[in-house]
């Protein structure tokens, strides 16, 4: 038996497979987000280990035998997050999360010295975990002092099960510290940050060991000894685990609270000029990019708060018959956006509202804003040199058949429905899991998902789309003007 655990932004959740890697069974626990300022996005890291003390606790009273039987554990998690810790291990500061944007100053800053973009591939975002410690360095200087190590969320989680300070080079490529070409922490760039490989984890690749069970945990649940805890993956890269987005021209979208174009990569292909990232896939030896938009799923939520009506009602509203867009535009960025515009000051709107718009028409107008946002991205990606025909649907937004129609239109690709199944990031995480605790071939282990469905862009609205997703592009200028 292996067990994934993936750390969300809005949920942990456990995800138990056997080695034939059929799904047993899956538990998950809700975290919550406190915004304390605007651009601020932070959680408590020991909420994480309560929400997988639950997680860990429901799988043992439901499958008792199979939890006998683990083997393996696999970590997937929210990337980029600065988790500070003093010597004891213990949080210094909640964490900052990817979508924090209060670093964007220092993150400018960053950017500007051509020698990140050269050595790490990207931007520098300000959701990236440099800036942020530049941030704190600034702003708490007592609390920069006392930093033993920057962990990465799933890492802070590692810690807990295992003892031992480690990631993953899927993972570490987010921080801005890392050399994504030669897989290893580059001393120039924490040397920029007051910090030293001293600070940082030890790197191992996602699929290999990790660190071993403690035997109090093991003990707690009645585990066997010695569990391999795998390198385990961010979480987009541990869903291209999941959906076995592993050899170049395979690609997916993700719609959780982010919403990521995700395409593999054989080489190391950097282009952050584009905007794109370009990271460390979670198998040696391989790379990925892609574009990511802060507010996918979340943009839904935050609707259906003020309409006060759950995202399933919301889109329950919609029927099932593909609607031309409306003349309403919603420009996703509530919390800045990261593909194409880098840019943490940006915020959202609602344009060209009419007396006639009711909930219906706001609801679709949210989900094309949502996938007019992934268009650029495909552009950006485009650009970068990475062409995408076709894409699998992932995550909690793609139970909306209708957002997929929406998507597969606006993109103009195909968009294919796996059967029904778990194929996210805890599947992905309980795989690596498996590899790093056999000696199986990834391209064994990494299988595409059975397509259930494909949804093809429907071409009478083709026309009606593009005309609309040109006065999106259109907008964005004008409201950075304000
Ligand atoms: C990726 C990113 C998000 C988070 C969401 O760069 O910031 O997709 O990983 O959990």
């Amino acid at each position: 038996m292996y067990l994934g655990l993936d750390l969300g932004t809005s949920g942990l959740k456990g995800l138990l497979m056997d080695e034939a890697q059929s799904v047993v069974g899956s538990a998950s626990a809700p975290l919550e987000v406190s915004r304390p300022h605007d651009g601020w996005s932070e959680q408590d890291p020991d909420a994480w280990i309560f929400a997988a003390e639950t997680v860990i606790d429901t799988l043992c009273k439901r499958y008792p035998s199979e939890m006998k039987a683990l083997h393996g554990i696999g970590l997937s998690g929210q990337m980029h997050g600065a988790t500070l810790v003093d010597r004891a291990g213990d949080p210094l500061r909640p964490c900052m999360l990817w979508n924090d944007t209060r670093s964007h100053t220092e993150a400018v800053e960053l950017d500007s010295d051509p020698i990140f973009r050269s050595i790490s591939g990207n931007i520098v975002f300000p959701g990236f975990t440099a800036p942020k410690i530049l941030w704190v360095q600034r702003n708490e200087p007592q609390i920069f002092e006392q930093i033993y190590k920057v962990l990465l969320p799933k890492d802070y989680l590692r810690l807990w099960l295992t003892g031992e300070y480690i990631s993953d080079m899927s993972d570490s490529a987010g921080t801005s510290w890392l050399d994504v070409a030669k897989r290893d922490w580059s001393d120039e760039l924490l040397e920029k940050a007051g910090l030293t490989r001293g600070h940082m984890p030890e790197l191992v690749e996602g699929s290999q060991e990790g660190g071993r069970l403690r035997s109090d945990l093991s003990a707690r649940w009645n585990l066997p000894d010695n569990i391999v805890v795998a390198g385990g993956a961010g979480d987009n890269a541990a869903s291209a685990i999941g959906m076995g987005t592993i050899h170049a021209g395979q690609s997916f979208v993700s719609l959780g609270t982010s919403g990521v174009l995700f395409a593999a990569n054989d080489a190391y292909l950097p282009k952050p000029e584009s905007a794109v990232h370009t990271f460390c896939h979670a198998l040696p030896n391989t790379w990925h990019q892609m574009g990511v938009i802060l507010s996918a799923t979340d943009s839904l939520e935050w609707y259906g708060k003020i309409a006060g009506k759950s995202a399933q009602e919301l889109t329950a509203e919609l029927g099932d018959t593909l609607l031309p867009p409306s003349t309403v535009r919603f420009l996703p960025y509530l919390g800045g956006e990261r593909t194409p515009h880098n840019d943490a000051s940006i915020r959202g709107a609602f344009v060209g509202l009419s007396h006639s718009d009711d909930t219906a028409t706001l609801t679709g107008a949210v989900l094309e804003g949502v996938a007019f946002a992934l268009r650029d991205n495909l552009e950006a990606l485009r650009a970068a040199g990475t062409d995408i025909s076709r894409v699998l649907a992932v995550g909690g937004g793609s139970q909306s058949r209708y957002w997929l129609e929406v998507i597969a239109t606006i993109l103009e690709i195909p968009v294919d429905i796996p059967k029904d199944g778990e194929f996210g990031a805890a599947f992905g995480a309980a795989r690596l899991g498996l590899l790093a605790a056999t000696d199986t071939d990834p391209v064994d282990v990494c299988l595409p998902p059975e397509i259930a469905q494909t949804i093809d862009p429907n071409s009478a609205l083709v026309p009606a789309f593009t005309d609309a997703y040109q006065s999106y592009i259109s907008t964005y200028p004008s409201l950075k003007g304000i």
